[in-house]
C-alpha cells in the first residue's frame, strides 16, 4: 500500500491526516486512509493533448487522505487548516471541489459513496507542476473505493479521475497525469502514448543519477486561462495540418509556410517534444545519462521558445542547474507558467545542484528535493485497483 522511496513519508502523512479529520470534525470513528504520489515528467510537457508521447515518473512526494463517512450527510474536508462543508458535493470554487468531485465521478459510473468527511496531508506542493490536483483526486477515488469496497479496473479509474477534474472540476486538463498517477511503475519510469493510450515500464537505471528538483515559488497560471489557450492553440495547428496527433506531424508540414508563425511554433514542440520523449526512453534503456540530459534540456528550450510556457524565473533556475557539473540536463515540468524545475544530475552532485537552483530562484524558492521514482497506485492500491 505504501511507496519504498518516500515510506516514511506516506505514513506519516497518513497518521498526520488521521488525526487531522479527528481535530477538525471530532472523532466520528475510524476513517480509510490512502496515499497517492505527484508526478515529475521526464521529457513531454504539453503533448498529452496533442495524442503525443510522455515520458514521466510517479514521485515520492504526494497526498494523503483519511476519509469516513459522514455523521450526518454533511461532505466535509479539511486540509493546512482551512475547513469547507456543504450538503451538496457539486462544485462551488473552493478546496473541497477536488475532494468531493471524486463522489459525483463515481455515482456517474454507478458506484454509490456515501457522504464523506476528509482531511489531506500534502507534501507534494500545490501549484507547482507536480500533478498534486490528480494526486488529491486519485487518492480521494482510492479511499471512497476502499469505503465501499468496490474494484475497479485502472482504466475505471483514471477515467474517474478525468471526469472529476475534467467534467466536475472544469480543468481543460490531458490524462498524463492521471495516468502517471495510476500506472506508473515501482521504481521505474512510464512511457505513455496519448494516441492509444497505451502505457510501457521503463526502469531506472541508475543509483548515482538522481533527479533534483526546486520549487520556483512564482505564482502559478491563476485559472488555467495560459494552458487553456496554449492547448486551444496546439488543436487548432493540428486541424490546420490536417492530422489528428503529434505523432503524424512531418518537418514539411512544419517548416513549408502552410501553418502561421504561431500554430507552426505549437506544432514543432508537440512533434520535436513527442520524438524527444521516445529517444529519452531508449537512453532510460541503455543507461545513457548524458543523452536523457540533452534531451531534457532540449525539451526546456522548446517548451520555453515553441510552446512559450516558460518564465524567466524557470529559464534561470534551469540554467543554473546546468552550470553546476556532473548536471546531465535540466527542464521546467508540467503545465509551467510558473513551478518547478527538474535536473538529471549526479548524486555526489546533487545538494550542490540544490543550492544553486534555489540561489537563483531567489528569495522565491519553496523547497529543493531528490526526487524518486515512486510507484503509483496500481502498486501501491491493488485491493481496489485492478490491472487492465
Ligand atoms: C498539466 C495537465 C496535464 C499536462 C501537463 C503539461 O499537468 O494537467 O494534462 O498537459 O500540464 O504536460
Amino acid at each position: 500500500m505504501r511507496p519504498d522511496a518516500g515510506a516514511a513519508t506516506a505514513v506519516d502523512l497518513e497518521q498526520q491526516a488521521r488525526r487531522d479529520l479527528d481535530d477538525a470534525f471530532g472523532d466520528h470513528g475510524a476513517a480509510v486512509t490512502a496515499w497517492a504520489p505527484g508526478r515529475c515528467t521526464l521529457v513531454g510537457d504539453h503533448v498529452d493533448y496533442a495524442a503525443g508521447v510522455v515520458l514521466c515518473v510517479a514521485i515520492n512526494l504526494g497526498v494523503a487522505v483519511a476519509l469516513r463517512a459522514s455523521p450526518d450527510g454533511t461532505y466535509r474536508a479539511t486540509s493546512a487548516g482551512e475547513q469547507v462543508a456543504r450538503t451538496d458535493p457539486a462544485v462551488i470554487g473552493d478546496m473541497g471541489d477536488r475532494v468531493f468531485a471524486p463522489a459525483i465521478a463515481l455515482r456517474r459510473s454507478g458506484i454509490e459513496v456515501p457522504a464523506y468527511e476528509v482531511a489531506l496531508a500534502a507534501d507534494v506542493p500545490a501549484g507547482a507542476g507536480l500533478a498534486s490536483s490528480a494526486a488529491v483526486i486519485c487518492a480521494v477515488l482510492v479511499a471512497a473505493l476502499r469505503t465501499v469496497r468496490v474494484q475497479l479496473s485502472a482504466h475505471d479509474v483514471i477515467a474517474a479521475a478525468l471526469t472529476a477534474e475534467r467534467d466536475i472540476v472544469g480543468v481543460p486538463c490531458g490524462s498524463l497525469d492521471q495516468h502517471a498517477v495510476v500506472e506508473a511503475p515501482p521504481g521505474g519510469a512510464l512511457l505513455l502514448d496519448c494516441r492509444s493510450d497505451s502505457s510501457t515500464a521503463v526502469p531506472w537505471p541508475w543509483d548515482d543519477v538522481v533527479l533534483c528538483a526546486c520549487s520556483t515559488g512564482e505564482q502559478h497560471d491563476v485559472g488555467g486561462v495560459e494552458y487553456r489557450s496554449r492547448r486551444a492553440q496546439t488543436e487548432r495547428a493540428l486541424r490546420q495540418a490536417g492530422v489528428a496527433s503529434a505523432q503524424e506531424i512531418t518537418a514539411t508540414m512544419i517548416e513549408s509556410g502552410g501553418l502561421p508563425a504561431l500554430e507552426a511554433r505549437r506544432a514543432r514542440h508537440v512533434a520535436t517534444e513527442t520524438a524527444r520523449a521516445i529517444q529519452a526512453a531508449n537512453a532510460l534503456r541503455t543507461g545513457d545519462a548524458e543523452l536523457l540530459g540533452r534531451l531534457m534540456t532540449e525539451s526546456h528550450q522548446s517548451l520555453r521558445d515553441d510552446q512559450e510556457v516558460s518564465t524567466p524565473a524557470l529559464d534561470a533556475v534551469a540554467g543554473a542547474a546546468l552550470r553546476v557539473g556532473r548536471c546531465h540536463g535540466a527542464r521546467m515540468v508540467g503545465a509551467g507558467f510558473g513551478g518547478t524545475v527538474t535536473a538529471l544530475v549526479e548524486r555526489d552532485a546533487a545538494s550542490e545542484c540544490a543550492a544553486a537552483m534555489a540561489m537563483a530562484a531567489g528569495g522565491n524558492a519553496r523547497a529543493t528535493w531528490v526526487l524518486q521514482p515512486s510507484a503509483g497506485l496500481m502498486s501501491l492500491a491493488a485491493d481496489v485497483i485492478g490491472s487492465g
